[in-house]
């Protein structure tokens, strides 16, 4: 047979035509899934907010399915057909260099999102992520809508969570800042209020601690640890003042375990996320060390007891001297004898 322009024409339709019955007509004949068991339709907030994520470009950066494979970056659950039923376009994304975000909604209250997309270096110093702030409060709010959105009927579950805990956030700090630092340590397990630090702050565990705690904390707690980091103004409660916790060192007491355990778990219905994701638990002993020596001006770190120890490190001493003027109130957990054997 002899090619002809017109067999070339009519041969090229028929190629074209018939990889798009096997490529997109087939699959939306017969796609058609259940919705999973965590699927919700969209409020029409939720559905303004999903075109402000197209239209701002979003999934450049950001995908919103979990693979098998991301078990190990703290995935919560894996992505199914279900989950974007009525979503149209279904806009999933490929780029990861932001965080996954199928299961963003409930991880943080709202009051993080106001300030993290007005500036996402004001609560995380080190973001590369855009300000949105240009868009307005209320474009704001509609894609906070949007991503609390994100993991349906769970991220409903995590947000009453943070709802119910809100409230007595709110109130306990109403009520002024000494009653509301006894009441964050009210929500401490006994446990840890009776462990202190078992690291000890020699200068390259407080010179890691800064690190961590300029790239992670300065934002929302301020360089200087006074709570005035530029986070500040857009939460309800404000960042910790750290310089307060100087008057609640008590008998029985300990700083480090309460620093590490709400810094590992962040404080619920508040700003405060957790960070058990992001820091190793080294890292966080360090920057608890960091903030008791530098903001607090007290350290119990390598007193007795010791929790959870640096099984196979040789012995040291506190090399840190607290400051003479404790104030009255505080009384100070007695000083254990040095360390001498290794552990
Ligand atoms: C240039 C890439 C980029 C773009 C564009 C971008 N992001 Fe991000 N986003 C990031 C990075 C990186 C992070 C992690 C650091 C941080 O939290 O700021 C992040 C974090 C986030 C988080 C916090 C996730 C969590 O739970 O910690 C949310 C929510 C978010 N982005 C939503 C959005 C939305 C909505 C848009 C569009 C309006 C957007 N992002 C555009 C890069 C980007
Ligand atoms: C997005 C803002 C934000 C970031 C980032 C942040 N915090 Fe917080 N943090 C808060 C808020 C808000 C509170 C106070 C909650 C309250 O008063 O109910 C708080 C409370 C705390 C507390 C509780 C103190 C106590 O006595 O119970 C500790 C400890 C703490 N933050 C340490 C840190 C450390 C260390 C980092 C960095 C690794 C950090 N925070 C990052 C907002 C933040």
């Amino acid at each position: 047979m002899k090619v002809t322009p017109a067999l070339l024409v009519i041969g090229a339709l028929l190629t074209f035509w018939a990889s798009m019955a096997i490529m997109v007509l087939l699959p939306a004949a017969t796609m058609h899934p259940a919705p999973s068991s965590t699927w919700r339709p969209w409020s029409s907030e939720e559905e303004a907010g999903n075109t402000l994520y197209v239209q701002n470009g979003c999934s450049y950066c950001h995908s919103r399915y979990i693979r098998t494979n991301d078990w190990d970056l703290g995935a919560e659950r894996l992505a199914e057909p279900g989950d974007y039923v009525a979503q149209e376009p279904s806009i999933l994304g490929t780029e990861r260099t932001g965080p996954d975000l199928s299961q963003a909604g409930g991880e943080h209250p709202d009051d993080w999102h106001l300030a993290h997309f007005t500036n996402p270096r004001y609560t995380r110093p080190q973001s590369l992520m855009p300000a949105w702030k240009f868009l307005g409060e209320s474009d704001i709010r509609l894609l906070t809508a949007y991503v609390q959105a994100q993991g349906g009927r769970d991220a409903d579950t995590r947000i009453s969570r943070q709802q119910r805990w809100r409230t007595p956030a709110q109130e306990a700090y109403a009520r002024g800042p000494d009653k509301n630092i006894e009441w964050l340590h009210d929500q401490v397990p006994h446990g840890w209020l009776a462990m202190p630090n078992p690291y000890p702050p020699l200068p390259a565990d407080l010179a890691r601690g800064e690190k961590v705690y300029q790239d992670q904390c300065a934002g929302c707690h301020g360089p200087i640890g006074d709570g005035q980091g530029l986070a500040a103004p857009y939460l309800n409660p404000v960042p910790l003042n750290f310089t307060l916790l100087r008057r609640h060192l008590t008998d029985g007491r300990y700083l480090g375990g309460m620093l590490y355990y709400q810094i590992m778990n962040g404080i619920t219905g508040t700003a405060m996320p957790y960070f058990k994701r992001d820091l190793e638990s080294e890292k966080i002993w360090d920057v608890s060390n960091y903030v008791a020596v530098y903001f607090v001006g007290y350290t119990d770190a390598t007193m007795e007891p010791r929790g959870i120890g640096a099984a196979y490190e040789p012995a040291w001493t506190n090399p840190y001297t607290p400051p003479q003027t404790q104030p009255a109130a505080a009384s100070q957990p007695a000083a254990a004898p040095a360390r001498t054997e290794p552990r």
